[in-house]
């Protein structure tokens, strides 16, 4: 993670969307064809665009009436509890039309896109109900072909006991998995099936029955584990197999081993330990027993309202002890791990698609460095190329 391999006094050439060629300045000009145009990036730091592996950026509403609250010393379990959390994003979002989840999803796209990010994973799980659940999934789908951003859907059903299920969880994980899930399969609606599993929300054995249930259906499986308590997430995402199992606040030391042993990446969040006030995943710990990490934004009105990926590597350089190399490893290639797709996006390799940033800084560690300001100054998405 720390050897990212740069190149000085470097050229880039890229072709239909793709990177064609990579390698020092004075090679470069032997490569450009008649048609080529040329972008200076003289003084400047060229990289891979963010990929943010862990979003729920599809949502209405907004939550900044809780964060007050945590600041006068609320947490986020008693905010749920009394009914706000998750479930008042739920009401919100059920009452948006399709077009209007779109519209605002999307306009985020473009803010990301200005931020670095070319690659995004987005969520349902704020539906909780046949209906709302497809008509998110749908939504991100159609964001997927009309938008430029690489676009990944997971279906989050398991988000939360929806309220007119409250106390019956074993039925709402029955419509899960006799409705819902076979729908959202059979449509081929999402590439990855998602569960919270914590107390209070879904415990291991119905996590394990609906990613059993998704990975029959033809989906690959991510998990939300150990965030609140050590139920074990880890252990299950390895047993099953998964891509990647996220959060991990509070995952064991035979969890770490279980994921090193099995290769799924660890998705890392550290804009909601920070957000929420409640300690960070022992990312050294991970790191150091050679699971591959990945940090991604969890964008979302509840645990962080952030979609910024330098942001992210700035709290991961001083809260998680990850050096700025491990940082940028994290947001970019074992993020789009974290999405089975190192091998498409993710780093600057022939053959790759051209997504590429330009940043206005000196050298690549101001990026986490250098915080809360936005040093993208262009950013290119499959070849095309956005100046700000
Ligand atoms: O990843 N942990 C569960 N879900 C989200 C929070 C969503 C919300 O609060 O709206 C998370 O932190
Ligand atoms: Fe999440």
């Amino acid at each position: 993670m720390r050897d990212l391999g740069i190149i000085t006094d470097a050229g880039v050439l890229c072709r239909e969307g793709r990177i064609a060629w990579v390698g020092p300045m004075r090679e470069w000009r032997a490569t450009l064809g008649p048609d080529d145009g040329e972008l200076d990036a003289s003084g400047m730091v060229v990289l891979p665009g963010f990929v943010d592996s862990h979003t729920h950026m599809m949502f209405a509403g907004s939550r900044e009436k809780e964060f007050a609250l945590r600041a006068e010393g609320a947490t986020y379990q008693q905010i749920a509890e009394q009914g706000g959390g998750i479930l008042s994003t739920i009401g919100h979002v059920r009452a948006a039309q399709k077009k209007a989840l779109k519209r605002q999803t999307a306009a985020y796209m473009n803010e990301m896109l200005r931020a670095g990010t070319t690659t995004v994973e987005i969520k349902s799980g704020y539906g909780l109900d046949m209906d709302t659940e497809v008509r998110m999934l749908e939504a991100i789908n159609e964001l997927a072909t009309e938008e430029l951003m690489t676009v990944m859907p997971t279906f989050l059903g398991a988000h939360a006991v929806p309220p007119e299920f409250a106390g019956r969880t074993g039925d709402y994980v029955r419509l899960l998995l006799e409705t819902v899930l076979p729908y959202v399969g059979r449509k081929k609606l999402a590439r990855f099936c998602d569960v919270f599993c914590e107390k209070g929300y879904f415990e291991i054995s119905d996590a394990e029955r609906i990613l059993s249930a998704a990975r029959s259906l033809g989906m690959d499986l991510k998990l939300h584990a150990d965030e609140l308590s050590p139920l074990g997430g880890a252990e299950l995402a390895a047993r099953l197999g998964a891509t990647s199992a996220d959060h991990l606040e509070r995952v064991s030391a035979g969890g770490i081993a279980a994921m090193r042993g099995a290769g799924v990446v660890a998705g890392l969040l550290p804009g909601v330990s920070f957000f929420l006030n409640h300690g960070y995943a022992p990312a050294r710990a991970l790191i150091d027993a050679g699971v591959t990490v990945a940090i991604a934004s969890d964008f979302n009105p509840g645990s962080c309202m952030s979609y910024s990926m330098p942001m992210m590597m700035t709290i991961a350089c001083t809260q998680m002890h990850m050096t700025p190399e491990e940082a940028l490893t994290a947001a970019t290639l074992h993020g789009a791990a974290a999405l089975g797709l190192a091998r498409d996006i993710g780093s600057i390799e022939t053959g790759k698609r051209a997504d590429l940033l330009v940043a206005n800084v000196p050298d690549y560690r101001f990026l986490a460095y250098h915080f809360g300001a936005n040093h993208i100054r262009t950013t290119v998405k499959n070849g095309t190329i956005l100046e700000f």
